[in-house]
């Protein structure tokens, strides 16, 4: 009986250090926001902007680290592998529900090796291009890229970036190869196409609105079936003779696997706070983005739109013959 009641006062100890655990988070540590791509881009700025708000509610401070490389995947490995203590996070994109039908060797598994935080926000993509090159418009476009498809270079930030599939679609939809450089992100690929160093590029308006409205680049298409609001003057996809092209980057937030529940309600309670917070509404709209609605804010909601994407890109990307390693 002796021997029972040491394991049971044991078993007592454990659960009451991790309650404590638990209702102490986040205390004084900061959590760590991992964003797999470069500073300074699409994901880098929701990530930022996100995490401000929720850095509020949560009483905690959130530092991003930036760890790109390999589309996202380098990244998203590294959390898949954190401490499961809550003081960790991935923030990516649609680049979770792709990477599985890509990498062969992905070394996770989005759905089983997270928990779920929820949703953040969705990003519209534009066609650019340098501001130099030749065509005015689209129009000009198509027949420029048909003959000098072998000298015309597209930046991505790596297979199964946003970036890559936004232009694996375009060039898929003019039945035209062009050849494309990898970046860890589409900051530095934006430097590079302002430069000249590489033509053409699809980007998220939350990477490239400052650019258009200065005019450093050119815009050429929506990569989507409706004009974005906040730039009404740049065509639709539709509109320019590609029809189905409806590319929208969704973004979300994951923990480690074994994040205790009552943290991960915690994070999503403040992720919900802060998708619904006013300040953050207006930013994205500002950057041609959209909020996600406090429901889809939820883990509930992320696995299930986390697994209808997977289920939805791995058949188009088998099709496609297109792998990563
Ligand atoms: C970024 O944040 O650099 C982009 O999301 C990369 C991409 O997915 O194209």
């Amino acid at each position: 009986m002796k021997f029972l009641s040491s394991i049971s006062m044991t078993i007592l100890a454990a659960s009451a250090a991790f309650t404590t655990c638990a209702q102490e988070y986040p205390g004084n540590a900061p959590v760590m926001a991992v964003v797999p791509f470069a500073a300074g881009g699409p994901t880098d700025k929701v990530a930022r902007e996100v995490t401000a708000i929720m850095s509020k509610h949560l009483k905690a401070q959130i530092v991003i680290e930036n760890v790109g490389g390999a589309g996202g995947t380098i990244g998203a490995r590294k959390v898949a592998s954190a401490r499961n203590d809550g003081h960790t996070v991935l923030i990516h994109h649609i680049g979770m529900s792709t990477a599985p039908a890509l990498y062969r060797k992905l070394g996770f598994d989005p759905l089983e090796d997270f928990e779920m935080v929820g949703e953040i926000a969705d990003v519209p993509m534009v066609l650019l291009g340098n501001k130099n090159l030749p065509p005015q418009d689209f129009k000009e476009l198509l027949p420029y890229i048909q003959s000098n498809a072998s000298n015309l270079f597209m930046a991505n930030a790596g297979i199964g970036s946003a970036s890559h599939l936004c232009g694996l679609l375009f060039m898929s939809a003019i039945g035209k190869q062009l050849g494309t450089v990898p970046y860890k992100g589409t900051a530095p690929a934006l430097t590079d196409l302002i430069g000249g160093q590489v033509n053409l590029m699809c980007d998220q308006t939350t990477n490239v609105s400052g650019q258009i409205k200065a005019g450093v680049v050119k815009p050429y298409i929506a990569m989507q079936s409706a004009r974005i609001d906040a730039f009404r003057d740049i065509p639709a996809a539709s509109e320019q003779g590609l029809p189905g092209i409806e590319v929208k980057i969704w973004h979300a937030m994951y923990a480690p696997k074994g994040t205790p529940a009552d943290v991960v309600a915690k994070l999503s309670a403040a992720l919900q706070a802060a998708v619904e917070d006013p300040s953050f509404r207006k930013k994205m709209e500002d950057l041609g983005a959209q909020a996600a609605t406090a429901d889809r804010a939820t883990p509930s909601s992320l696995r299930k739109h986390l697994s209808n994407e997977i289920n939805k890109w791995t058949p188009v990307i088998r099709a496609a013959g297109v792998y990563a390693d």
